[in-house]
């Protein structure tokens, strides 16, 4: 039977994904998979599909396309089983405006924000002054992923061109308070039926900050695995990722990406519903941390593909 790794596609996150999806071909082959890569073409891709009589797919497409629902109405259409969220969890985790707004409303920890949408008239420098009351303040497209289109803002006459850029990515634009802190993330599982977090990673950008070069640049970060947090620090950060893990519906393998204030309270960014899993991402050493190799990661998530 074969196993259709669907990678690339159009998306602003193309190449990483064509990354991912390459090392997870690797990895399912080395497994004894019988194994086809395809590049996402939306309008070919229910041929694609077929030319390769495909029996299940591992979704490996970040950002558009991929991981915001729309690959999986396709394929729950098509009944070819698939790894990972299905189309609503997938729609929610895409958009960090959607995501906020049920986090919040499930009492999930998330940091302040303001929402705006492409097209309406704001003073964006006086809403967002009187709003936060202080700098920085992050810019962030609502629909992209690997920080492309983020701006840590820390004057307030670099708001407007951080908007704007922005705006070129997303219909929505989501200003958070910046969060002095940590920065961890947290794996999710998929364990028999149950939502299991994985060892808490907090990431040390060598820059101070974690950007799409820190992200992808080999020796620019370092990972401490498990994050140096007592106890209770620990599992309040696992339970806020698997609240929200559990609130938009994941299923198989997410990651949640948290701030950690110097109180030690832990604020929500947002769920990644098809995290990376290039050489320097961050599931494959949450997974190694608990003597999960990468294959046997792979095949895990294979495993759990469904419908
Ligand atoms: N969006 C990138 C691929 C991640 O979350 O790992
Ligand atoms: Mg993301």
């Amino acid at each position: 039977d074969v196993v259709a790794v669907i990678m690339g596609g159009p998306s602003a996150e193309r190449e990483i994904s064509l990354v991912t999806g390459a090392a997870i071909a690797g990895a399912l082959r080395e497994k004894g998979y019988n194994v086809a890569e395809i590049d996402l073409e939306p309008k070919k891709l229910a041929l694609q599909l077929e030319e390769c009589s495909a029996k299940v797919v591992f979704n490996a497409v970040h950002g558009m396309y991929g991981e915001d629902g729309r690959l999986q109405t396709l394929l729950e259409m098509l009944e070819i089983p698939y790894t990972g969220s299905g189309m609503l969890a997938s729609a929610l985790g895409m958009d960090k405006a959607a995501s906020k707004r049920i986090m919040q409303a499930a009492g999930i920890a998330t940091p302040k924000s303001l929402i705006f949408v492409k097209g309406e008239t704001h003073d964006f420098c006086g809403e967002i002054l009187s709003a936060f009351k202080k700098m920085p303040v992050v810019v962030k497209p609502a629909t992209q992923g690997s920080s492309i289109g983020v701006e840590i803002v820390k004057n307030d006459t670099d708001i407007n061109s951080a908007m704007e850029k922005a705006f070129t990515y997303s219909r929505e634009v989501v200003v958070e308070e910046f969060i002095q802190g940590k920065e961890l993330t947290v794996a999710i599982m998929q364990d028999g039926g149950m939502a299991v977090a994985l060892p808490v990673i907090n990431i040390v950008p060598h820059s101070g900050v974690y950007d799409f070069h820190s992200k992808y640049t080999k020796g620019e970060t370092e990972y401490l695995v498990p994050a140096p947090l007592d106890k209770e620090t620990t599992r309040h950060v696992q339970e806020l990722a698997v609240a929200t893990y559990k609130v938009l519906g994941c299923s198989g393998v997410a990651r949640v990406d948290v701030m950690l204030d110097e109180a030690g309270k832990g604020y929500v960014l947002e769920a990644n519903t098809v995290p990376g899993m290039t050489a320097t991402s961050l599931v494959p050493k949450a997974a190694a941390a608990v003597g999960i190799s990468f294959p046997d990661l792979c095949e895990k998530i294979l495993l759990s593909a469904s419908l």
